[in-house]
């Protein structure tokens, strides 16, 4: 059974208001609701509701008898009622029986919430959908000296002991809002305070709850979220609207983070960091992701989507938000950078295998497997090519007319972009099948050079490949920013450019474009999708030389790491196709002395190193063999580490900065070193092993403590032995440094060690990071091993995800999208793998799950 996109029909009646009351107890909460409810269309009252305890149900105060209502084990639907009414609803929950953590769960002794999508219909009768939205009224009672601290939406209202140990609290949210926004916090906290001005000069109390005793670690979620708070009055004009905004860190849950309203709930991996304990990606996942969250208050929260399939409405275009915050704090070539590397490996992966879809589905099967690089990443990437597209001008006022006309309502892909076409004046219908086609374009360059009338002539080409369920494709407006450069990387003048760059817009299958130069030159070079401006792949014939030559010129930071990154992939299987052959050496030399030339620029540095992953290459070869992938990876690795050595050694030999501060030029010092300690290791030499060690007894900060273990973890020594084990003895109290002790054994390791660590006795089937420490840190990062021919890591991971999804559907169903790629694998692993998934198919397994593995056999 699946929801569509073209069945979308209104809610017939309107809940202005609704009071929720809960008593709080881990076992058996009593939730009840009162709700003033007024029909808009005809048709049946139908509530959703799952696994909920009906004690009452009254209309305008009487009690209904059970011929008055058909009940089901999802939904509530009232027989007949007037059109207007107040319905009350009195039902029993067990949160501490809620080991899928969605609705109202236990985790670490506390109460915690997460409703998106689906989660509110566990907790009481309600329409619980998106385009519902309702005035919430909180109350809520517990014992006092378990629970002292409660929380929900908005802001508090009354608060009070009862005679019986008991006290309770009333929270009021003023605007309307989706029930998948709902949230409820109970327990004993510590809390880090602070407060904001708005810029309409409405005062803000702030606060990060966080485990006892822990409350500086929150010291740096809170700077982050001021800097967001700023940051999108600055950047949209956009002001917070409560004068209480509260985070609260959780030990178990299953996504990164929630947006809910006035009181954002984290995944405690992105609230806590200490400057021992957390690495610079950890200060800075936890900067981007508090922004995200925050940053939905206006893009989510008071506009939010009108249906699931509208999702990258709100989550592409807030991930647009946190990637543009994170460039304006930090290094905007170095963000661009990782933002595609993080597209490339989850989003093209996801859109060349068989759960490609859509950025705007038109049908579903479980909503929760939705939350995907294609719904986040491409969503985003749509909006980057937009503000090409209609440029940035046109962009910032679509914006604000977006902001002012559709605030306090449940949009569409199709309102948002109204906004465009009327900043723009440009008919965006077009631009829109972006949203309706999965696949990733491949855009084809050919040029040729006329001398006589110094003319450069581009033929540009698309082809959208075949998706699941999409056959064939229209073509899509692909805006390329291009410039054309001498071989000494000045900018050649084109008839009709400023500034020496130019917006080329591939709308039609085929074009043609005379780029006619200013002056007199050579044959100029072609720089083109600078910035990675369009999400597509681009396929040129070029030559190593004319690669190198190209690199050499270039102007734009992400086409120069993005050509070494071609040559590095070309180098790869060519090591790959011959076995004997020895890394050529002018790639290395010219690989190398771009990191020495610059140094100046560390974390750019850092990332020009990153030969690219093996799941990158992946889509690059069908029949894949990832083992022998990794091997002719770690041959180009090792040279280039050969060629590094000395630049190693002096980088290493000085200081790791200090004081230590999180920010992000210190954090490219640390990337750079951390990169010198990984190119050590790929030297793969005893000496490198006692280097690893002294620089592991050495590192002031987990970054590089980290990048070391991570090192030494293939070797065979025992430096490497002790050093893992004085990692764990150092930090066996801290559960999220233990995750990464977890992850960086299993992202190196074989499946035994994947075995091996998930019979630990740390390991925890009912802690979501904990799983992923080992499930995913294995499938998802280290592919030779897990797709190694023997099976192994087939079976390991499958028998994880079988105990996963007893109890946690999507934390399962999200474990075996690792397996998308199995079609590409070759022959050995590629039976393995199905024969995995066959055995999990007849097992019965969870809704979630079971989407996934019908879609992924399919
Ligand atoms: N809206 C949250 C965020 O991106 C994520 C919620 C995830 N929910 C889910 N069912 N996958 O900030
Ligand atoms: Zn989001």
């Amino acid at each position: 059974v699946s929801v569509k996109l073209e069945e979308y029909t209104p809610y017939p009646f309107e809940i202005d208001q609704v009071s929720l009351d809960f008593s709080l107890e881990p076992s058996e909460t009593r939730v009840k609701a009162r709700m003033t409810v007024r029909r808009t269309q005809p048709g049946p009252l139908v509530l959703d509701g799952v696994k909920l305890k009906l004690n009452e149900i009254r209309l305008d105060g009487k009690t209904l008898g059970p011929d008055a209502y058909d009940l089901t084990d999802e939904t509530l639907t009232i027989r007949a009622v007037p059109d207007a009414f107040v319905l009350e609803t009195d039902v029993t929950i067990n949160p501490s029986a809620n080991t899928a953590l969605s609705g109202l769960y236990i985790s670490g002794g506390r109460f915690c919430s997460q409703c998106e999508a689906t989660g509110f219909r566990h907790i009481t009768y309600w329409p619980d959908r998106p385009d519902v939205m309702s005035r919430f009224h909180v109350r809520m009672d517990a014992d006092k000296s378990k629970y002292p601290i409660l929380l929900s939406n908005g802001t508090p209202g009354e608060s009070g002991d009862h005679s019986d140990g008991r006290h309770y609290a009333e929270w009021d949210d003023p605007h309307p809002k989706p029930s998948y926004l709902f949230a409820l916090c109970a327990g004993d906290y510590d809390v880090w305070r602070d407060t904001f001005t708005t810029m309409n000069g409405d005062h803000v109390d702030l606060g990060v709850y966080v485990d006892k005793g822990q409350a500086k670690s929150a010291e740096w979620a809170m700077e982050s979220l001021k800097a967001s708070m700023k940051w999108d009055e600055e950047r949209f004009g956009r002001a917070y609207d409560l004068g209480v905004f509260n985070i609260v860190a959780v030990r178990d849950f299953n996504f990164g983070a929630m947006e809910n309203k006035g009181l954002n709930i984290f995944n405690s991996a992105y609230v806590l960091a200490s400057q021992e304990s957390a690495t610079d990606a950890d200060f800075e996942a936890i900067e981007s992701i508090v922004g995200h969250e925050y940053f939905h208050n206006w893009t989510g929260n008071r506009i939010t989507c009108r249906d699931w399939f509208q999702l990258c409405l709100k989550e592409g275009l807030t991930v647009f938000r946190d990637q543009e915050f994170s460039s304006d704090l930090r290094s905007r070539p170095v963000q661009r950078i990782k933002d595609v590397m993080r597209l490339r490996a989850r989003q093209f992966a996801e859109d060349a295998g068989p759960l490609a879809h859509p950025a705007r589905p038109s049908k579903y099967g479980s909503i929760d497997n939705l939350y995907t690089g294609t719904v986040y990443e491409k969503g985003s990437e749509l909006i980057r090519a937009l503000t090409v597209f209609i440029g940035i001008d046109a962009f910032n006022k679509g914006m604000q007319i977006y902001f002012n006309e559709y605030d306090g309502t449940a949009s569409t892909i199709e309102d948002f972009y109204s906004c465009f076409e009327k900043a723009s004046g440009k008919d965006l219908s077009q631009f829109r099948l972006w949203y309706a086609q999965a696949g990733t374009p491949e855009v084809k360059v050919e040029e040729s050079w006329d001398a006589a009338s110094s003319t450069l002539t581009l033929t540009l080409s698309q082809k959208i490949p075949a998706t699941p369920g999409q056959p064939t494709k229209q073509p899509v407006p692909i805006p390329l920013r291009t410039a054309l450069l001498d071989g000494k990387g000045a900018h050649v003048g084109v008839e009709g450019w400023e500034n020496g760059e130019g917006v080329i817009v591939l709308e039609d299958e085929k074009m043609t474009v005379d780029l006619k130069l200013t002056g007199t030159s050579d044959k100029p070079l072609l720089s083109i999708n600078r910035q990675f401006s369009a999400p597509v792949r681009i396929d040129r014939e070029l030559s190593n030389e004319a690669l190198l030559e190209l690199a050499a010129a270039e102007t734009d930071p992400f086409n120069i790491w993005d050509n070494f990154q071609t040559l590095a992939r070309t180098e790869i299987f060519r090591l790959l196709d011959n076995p004997q052959s020895p890394p050529d050496e002018a790639l290395v030399g010219a690989l190398g002395d771009a990191v020495r030339s610059n140094e100046s620029d560390p974390a750019f540095a850092a990332l020009l190193t990153a030969l690219p992953d093996i799941g990158e290459l992946f889509q690059h070869r069908e029949p894949v063999d990832p083992a022998g992938l990794n091997d002719a990876r770690k041959r180009l690795r090792k040279a280039l580490g050969e060629n590094l050595k000395a630049d190693a050694e002096r980088i290493l030999a000085k200081p790791s900065p200090a004081p230590f501060k999180p920010n992000a030029e210190q954090a490219g010092i640390r990337a750079l070193r951390s990169a010198m300690i990984g190119l050590t290791g790929a030297l793969d030499t005893a000496d490198a092993s006692r280097k690893l060690k002294s620089l592991f007894d050495a590192a002031s900060n987990m970054t590089e403590s980290l990048a070391c273990l991570r090192t030494l973890v293939p070797f065979e020594t025992a430096e490497r032995d002790e050093v893992i084990e004085t990692f764990y003895e150092t930090w066996k109290e801290n559960p999220l440094v233990i995750d990464k002790w977890f992850a960086v054994q299993v992202g190196q390791g074989t499946a035994d060690d994947a075995r091996r660590l998930s019979q630990h006795p740390d390991f925890d089937l009912s802690n979501p990071n904990r799983v992923r420490s080992v499930a995913a840190a294995f499938s998802m990062t280290n592919l030779a091993a897990f797709h190694a021919r023997d099976g192994e890591g087939h079976k390991v991971i499958g028998d994880i995800i079988l105990e996963a999804d007893k109890r946690n559907p999507a934390l399962a169903a999200r474990l075996l999208t690792s397996f998308e790629q199995w079609r590409k694998l070759e022959p050995v692993a590629k039976a393995s793998a199905e024969k995995v998934l066959k055995d999990l198919q007849s097992q019965s397994l969870s809704k979630n799950a079971s989407d996934i593995l019908a879609r992924a056999l399919g």
